[in-house]
């Protein structure tokens, strides 16, 4: 409960009705006569009156640092019409006790005043749990909190079930060059990098899943988008086509967004981060690879690939010329039919032209991907081969390949990155800060 949350009536009834609230200091402003203190709680923030003098005198350097723990006494007044307060009441104080003191002023900390980007970066990421007590930070949290139960909500709404697979597994999803490998009673073992396989194998018994759950990924380079740890939003959907999948997509990201934009305090914090944001117009732009391909090669000048060369088919359209592309077309794309030999082994092949997958990923200005999915191959044997041709074992993935031999069906689902699409939404440069404690190479701390 905000304890800030005082009943004003009519702003004359309770006057004279003394309260006693909780807070942290957010700001201070002296005046002669008059100390303005901004308090907060998780919850909200307070504007608090201390008279100048007797009260704050003295205590002002070495208490009033930002962030000090105070309980305040006195009298929660309407403001005078015309002024702009928060919540349009203030606190007239004739009582106070410090509980907690802070040092400094927080601004010290994270002040980059000449300063080297990357000593302030290391800076910051030390200091995450101050920076997390800063505006921004918190309302970006915040923000992830009311994605996150959009996407809950949403799925309820779709009758989505959901699940909680293992994060310690044997089986890798995504290929062995980003498994964190460890040691499980002298066996290995992964972290998982998706909970998609496990969603697979209970389609049959609940119908349509959902986790939200945490996936792990040893990713060797440095990115604004790369995490080690991050949270995957994924679903698995039975009996579908691959336009059903696509479709399904576009309606679950168009939803959620609908829903936080919906929210007062949710919208609240969007308007702060990104003032700038508008709800994409659907449908989204629905783009083949091979398209993609052609499209980069005849921008002026053409956006090249890995090796400087003009993209061709087979080439993996990497993070910067994605980036350029998202960032020119400037709305959401579905971009879909990447070549087999980029794309992981269960992919299932488009019947029609068997050099390229069902596979979709959903690309958004400023991030890029946030989405990958695709139909999964769904006959046994075409499964078997797919192993071979990828060098893996199979007989680890038995649970998952008796699938195809226990009335196996067409079916789909993807995976969202959530630290990608609070970069999107909330305009974030990094996902670094899309999370409470993001970890990544060279950083498993604080
Ligand atoms: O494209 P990916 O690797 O697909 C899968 O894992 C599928 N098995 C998901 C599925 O079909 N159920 O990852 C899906 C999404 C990406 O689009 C991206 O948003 C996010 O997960 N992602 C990462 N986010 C942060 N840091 C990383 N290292 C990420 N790797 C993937
Ligand atoms: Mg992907």
């Amino acid at each position: 409960l905000n304890n800030f949350d005082v009943e004003l009536g009519d702003g004359e009834s309770k006057k004279g009705t003394r309260v006693k609230v909780y807070g942290r200091i957010q700001h201070i402003r002296a005046q002669k006569h008059t100390t303005f203190i901004t308090i907060k709680d998780g919850y909200g923030i307070l504007q608090c009156i201390f008279p100048t003098g007797p009260l704050t005198q003295n205590y002002e350097a070495l208490l009033f640092a930002q962030e000090t723990a105070l309980v305040v006494y006195g009298e929660m007044r309407a403001v005078p019409p015309g002024h702009k307060v928060p919540g349009n009441r203030e606190l007239h104080v004739d009582y106070f006790e410090v509980l907690g003191r802070a040092p400094c002023d927080l601004d010290a900390i994270t002040n980059k005043v000449s300063m080297q980007q990357d000593v302030w970066d290391a800076q910051m990421l030390d200091n995450r749990h101050l920076v997390l007590r800063g505006e921004n930070a918190s309302a970006v949290m915040k923000l992830r909190e009311a994605v996150e139960l959009a996407f809950i909500d949403t799925y309820r709404e779709m009758e989505f079930r959901k699940v909680s697979p293992p994060a310690m597994v044997q089986t890798q999803v995504e290929g062995g060059a980003t498994l964190f490998k460890y040691d499980y009673y002298g066996e290995e073992a992964y972290l998982t990098q998706s909970s998609q396989l496990y969603l697979e194998t209970v389609i049959q018994s609940l119908g349509n899943v959902y986790c939200i759950e945490k996936s792990f990924r040893a990713e060797k380079s440095l990115t604004r988008r790369h995490l080690s740890e991050y949270t995957h939003v994924e679903a698995e959907l039975d009996f579908i086509d691959f336009n059903d999948l696509l479709d399904h997509i576009e309606e679950l990201i168009s939803r959620v967004v609908d829903k936080v934009l919906a929210d007062d305090t949710a919208r609240g914090y969007i308007e702060k981060l990104n003032p700038g944001f508008k709800k994409p117009t659907r449908p989204f732009l629905r783009m083949r690879y091979e398209e993609a391909i052609e499209w980069l090669n005849k921008q002026d000048p053409p956006i090249l690939n890995e090796e400087g060369k003009p993209h061709q088919f087979g080439d993996d359209i990497a993070e910067a010329a994605e980036r350029k592309m998202t960032d020119i077309i400037n709305r959401p794309i579905l971009l879909t039919h990447f070549p087999v030999e980029i794309k992981a082994f269960y992919m299932k092949k488009d019947p029609k032209d068997p050099r390229v997958t069902e596979s979709v990923d959903v690309l958004m200005p400023g991030v890029g991907e946030i989405v990958g999915g695709s139909m999964r191959m769904d006959d046994y044997d075409e499964l078997i081969e797919a192993y071979k041709k990828n060098g893996i074992p199979h007989e680890p993935y038995y649970w998952y390949t008796d699938q195809r031999k226990y009335g196996s069906s067409p079916h789909g689902g993807y995976g969202l990155g959530l630290e990608r699409f609070l970069a999107w939404l909330a305009n974030q440069h990094t996902v670094r800060t899309t999370c409470l404690y993001p970890r990544f190479m060279g950083r498993c701390k604080p």
